[in-house]
């Protein structure tokens, strides 16, 4: 007989919240009872822990056996308490010694055998419970991803047997160690090179102007002409993530159940390209058990919205808070759980219903109103989100195939968007897309003929406030990767010149 209470951690949004396993053995008739508002996978534990123990060699106690799982009102979903129900087993029942367990906490799945599966949402507890000053036993498959938490400790075993033998003696499991983390800036990002773009050198730059201020970007052109291609060059010339972005970016991956993200993928800015079909809740994320959605799993990097006009209009709305706060809140009767989603929207579409507008041979006979029928799919809120848009035309084949002729290559531009970028965080601690407000004031002060310049072009291409903003933060960027200090003519004057979707929509052009 007797009370013994294990460490845990359950999951809400990235956070990772501290769960006592409590385990009462009392009198009377054998019975197991899991209270604590725990859901049916960790009701099931009942059976896995019973045949894991005595599969392990261990003796399933008699009489009455209550784990309760505390604090009550948190909610409890997976099998990430099986280890340490069974160590309370173990303990309440005296085959292990309670007093070993303090200052620890376990996470993982048992087998019916008494080995240990691993679980989703590793990284999060370690870095949570590093802060607690705890060590944290993880199954040998977690240990890297456990490792990431920088100054936690994180221990990694294969099976009951094995973590029941390191508290008898004090010693046994391996500490869990990262492979290469933030060794040097790691490797250009796997995808297409952007050598292997030919043409396009206006879409090219604003490509490059995107990366380097970490601007969002609409690319607008008949099919075929190398939108998807030029998108997915983007994560290969992005600078790499700080070391905060980076842990972030790998506990939402830990989270969602993706590959983790060791070694050089570490401090990779993700890229995300979901289907037009995917519903608002994939996008944003959701569901009872609140799961991170594409915009969460793209933090840090590029969610990729190809064939734009195709996704449906809830799902786009609901982009947009999360656009301004990068951050997405999910309620939900107990509790909120909250996701961080700062990306960097990279969007195509083509110019109308048939793909042709704008081509010089005039095949297409898409009538105005179709065409405005077409973009008015897109809210004029989403578009005013969006710093740049660029329309990438057809190439005539001559170019397409010809035998060379491909452009710079990614490493070299990548280089200048490093230095422009990091001249932003010398500035104001972030990147020219996040300046708002005072900051924007201040770091993007215009010269009387450079205001006058803008006033006119807000006048003619009738802007709204919000539009001129993104043109002033553009322009920031575009004159850091000229390295100059103050905002020329030249770089206001590109910068409004990506903004081709606030004219009035005539139909034939961009
Ligand atoms: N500028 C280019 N340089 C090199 N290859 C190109 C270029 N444009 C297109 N291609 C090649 O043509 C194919 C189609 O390009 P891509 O998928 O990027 O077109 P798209 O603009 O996204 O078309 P859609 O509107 O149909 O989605 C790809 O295999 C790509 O490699
Ligand atoms: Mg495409
Ligand atoms: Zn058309």
């Amino acid at each position: 007989m007797g009370l013994a209470v294990v460490s845990c951690r359950a999951q809400l949004g990235v956070q990772a919240p501290e769960v006592a396993v409590e385990v009462n053995l009392g009198g009377g008739l054998p019975n197991v009872q899991i209270v604590g508002m725990a859901e049916t996978a960790v009701k099931e534990a009942r059976d896995r822990v019973r045949a894991a123990l005595q599969n392990a060699g261990f003796r399933f106690p008699d009489g009455r056996l209550t784990v309760n799982l505390a604090p009550a009102d948190l909610p409890k979903d997976g099998c990430r308490f099986d280890l340490a129900i069974a160590l309370g087993i173990l303990a309440a029942s005296g085959q292990v010694p309670a007093a070993r367990l303090a200052g620890y906490e376990f996470l993982g799945e048992l087998a019916l055998s008494g080995a240990l599966r691993p679980v989703q949402g590793v990284l999060p507890a370690a870095i949570q419970c590093g802060r607690a000053g705890h060590v944290l036993v993880v199954p040998a498959a977690n240990a890297a991803e456990a490792a990431l938490a920088p100054g936690a400790r994180a221990l990694a075993a294969d099976s009951l047997l094995a973590v029941c033998q390191h508290l008898r003696e004090g010693q046994g499991l391996a500490e869990a160690v990262a492979d290469g983390i933030g060794e040097g800036s790691p490797a250009p990002a796997p995808g297409p090179d952007l050598a292997e773009v030919r043409g396009q050198a206006r879409a090219r730059r604003a490509l490059e102007v995107a990366a380097a201020g970490g601007h969002n970007l609409l690319m607008i052109g008949p099919p075929g002409s190398g939108k998807t291609l030029l998108a997915t060059c983007l994560p290969g010339i992005l600078p790499p993530l700080s070391p905060s972005l980076a842990l972030e970016a790998a506990a939402v991956a830990s989270i969602a159940g993706l590959p983790p993200r060791l070694g050089a993928t570490f401090a990779e800015p993700p890229f995300r390209a979901p289907h037009h079909t995917a519903s608002a809740v994939a996008l944003v994320g959701g569901g009872s058990r609140p799961r991170p959605g594409e915009i969460s799993l793209a933090h840090g990097g590029v969610l990729f919205l190809d064939e734009l006009p195709e996704w449906g209009r809830a799902a786009l709305e609901v982009l947009r808070e999360p656009m301004e706060s990068g951050r997405i809140v999910i309620s939900r009767a107990a509790r909120q759980a909250e996701f961080p989603a700062r990306f960097q929207l990279v969007a195509a579409m083509n110019p109308c219903p048939c793909g042709h507008a704008g081509d010089p041979s005039g095949r297409c006979r898409c009538t105005g109103e179709a065409i405005a029928r077409y973009r008015s799919r897109l809210s004029g809120p989403l578009l005013d989100r969006i710093d740049l848009h660029v329309e990438v035309p057809r190439l005539p084949q001559q170019v397409l195939l010809a035998p060379a002729g491909g452009g710079e290559p990614s490493q070299q531009v990548r280089a200048r968007v490093v230095a422009a970028r990091g001249a932003q965080l010398a500035r104001s601690g972030g990147s020219n897309a996040l300046l708002a407000g005072a900051a924007l004031r201040r770091h993007a002060a215009l010269a009387a003929g450079e205001r006058r310049l803008l006033e006119q072009a807000a006048e003619r291409l009738e802007l709204s406030a919000r539009a001129c903003h993104r043109i002033l933060r553009v322009a920031r960027t575009i004159a850091d990767l000229d390295q100059a200090d103050a905002i020329g003519q030249a770089h206001l004057a590109e910068a409004i010149s990506y903004r081709c979707l606030d004219r009035p929509a005539p139909a034939a052009h961009c």
